[in-house]
């Protein structure tokens, strides 16, 4: 049975997530994990008498290409007790989740998976990617320097607090596949590290106005009670929580700073957009390392002809498509999609043959704009009626920027 926790069981709530992912939570953590619990929503599996799975969600509004704000669900937390797996309680929970959140009116589901190998099958594909970022100082020069770029000032901790929600609030609304962040999600993020690390947040400010923030750590001294001296400058990293920018010359001035940064040997990105635009602020582009790629955000359509119009399209054009879903069955059929000239969509049954047909997963893949119809296509994850139809599509659903989600959730 899936349902919603009593009050009286969050511990136990708390004990399903602490099992299931094999961690243990710090004082600091459950209280955080408690109040996420209280504020959130989440839905528990109960199996004779005994609570064995969960998840947690909250809705929240994601960005379509084109600007458009949608309902998504986001999800977090997908646990089931290591005694129970592999006996349908995620199954089931996620039927209840999509069910619940389509009848709520959400478009759309997200969520980071813990492994690559578990949504694929509920629908799920990978709807945004991530590169981590290294680089050396000592290589990285700018190529060129802007004349009156946006001045860079520290902000102290209840000043950031203050501001930068604001900041990110505009922000995300410019790039597709961006949440809104929750306030659990801004007082973890501007939480002080309890490790060693100085914490600093860096504005870009022009004409009174913050345009931008960088949040960043460097680990400077050696940790209360270590016998270790102070770390060399040769091995001192700073690492980048979050740069968020409203414009260019907001973004370059942040760069730019904390290509400055001195006492700083490496500096290291946490997730970031593929298509970063540092790599061709340096001198040599090379300097900027790529560590890591990933899948990001995973999405999953839950209403595919609302969640198809919401979006925009680049130009004028016409496309059939013909979908299967075995989770969501309003989802299945042939859709017609016409984009008109300012690129906004009429989706309606349609009865034309199809030019693509995919599982609602490919359409996931590529509805943000981050992977193409044809790259798809190569794939066996969609086959098109001419080759042209793959054109037609990726001109379509084709995005300046690749898309990108910076809260965590
Ligand atoms: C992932 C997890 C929630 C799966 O729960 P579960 O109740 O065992 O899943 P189900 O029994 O409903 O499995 C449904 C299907 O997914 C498959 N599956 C489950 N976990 C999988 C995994 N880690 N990798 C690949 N496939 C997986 C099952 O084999 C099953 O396949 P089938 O439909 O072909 O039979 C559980 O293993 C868990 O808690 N893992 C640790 C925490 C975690 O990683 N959570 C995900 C956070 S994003």
């Amino acid at each position: 049975m899936i349902r919603r926790p009593a009050a009286h069981e969050l511990d136990a709530v708390l004990e399903i997530d602490e099992a299931s992912f094999s961690w243990k939570m710090s004082p600091a953590e459950r209280a955080r994990a408690a109040e996420s619990v209280e504020a959130g929503v989440v839905r528990v599996a109960e199996l004779g008498g005994e609570l064995v799975g969960a998840l947690g969600a909250f809705s929240a509004e994601m960005t379509c290409p084109g600007g458009g704000l949608v309902r998504a669900v986001a999800v977090s937390n997908v646990a089931v007790l290591p005694t129970h797996r592999r006996r349908g309680v995620m199954s089931a929970l996620l039927a209840h989740l999509f069910a619940e959140a389509r009848g709520s009116g959400h478009l759309l589901c997200a969520l980071y998976a813990s492994e690559g190998g578990i949504y694929g099958r509920f629908g799920f594909a990978p709807g945004s990617f991530a590169a981590t970022y290294r680089l050396e100082r000592g290589a990285a020069r700018l190529a060129r320097t802007a004349a009156g770029q946006p001045a860079v000032r520290l902000l102290r901790p209840t000043e950031a607090a203050e501001v930068l929600p604001a900041v990110f609030d505009l922000a995300r609304r410019q790039r597709a596949g961006e949440l809104e962040r929750t306030p659990g999600g801004w007082a973890a993020l501007l939480e002080e590290p309890t490790g060693p690390a100085a914490r600093f947040v860096a504005a870009a400010v022009a004409a009174g106005e913050v345009m931008g923030y960088a949040i960043y750590e460097v680990v400077s001294n050696a940790p209360a009670g270590c016998a270790q001296p102070e770390a060399p400058v040769a091995e001192r990293v700073a690492r980048l929580v979050e740069l968020v920018a409203l414009d260019d010359a907001a973004y370059r001035a942040l760069w730019s700073y904390l290509i400055g940064v001195d006492l700083v040997a490496t500096l290291v990105t946490g997730p970031r957009p593929l298509d970063e635009p540092l790599r061709f602020l340096l001198e040599d582009p090379r300097a900027l390392e790529v560590r890591r790629l990933e899948d990001h955000t995973w999405l999953r359509l839950l209403d595919v002809p609302r969640a198809l119009a919401a979006r925009r399209y680049r130009g004028a054009g016409s496309l059939v498509l013909e979908l299967s879903d075995d989770h969501c069955p309003g989802n299945a059929g042939r859709f017609a999609l016409v984009v008109d000239a300012s690129g906004q969509a009429s989706v309606a049954p349609s009865g034309e043959p199809a030019d693509l047909v995919c599982d609602v997963a490919a359409l996931a893949a590529s509805y943000l704009g981050a992977t193409s119809w044809w790259t798809l296509a190569r794939a066996g994850a969609a086959s098109a009626a001419t080759p042209a139809a793959l054109d037609r599509a990726d001109l379509l659903f084709g995005t300046a920027e690749q898309p990108f989600c910076t809260p965590g959730f």
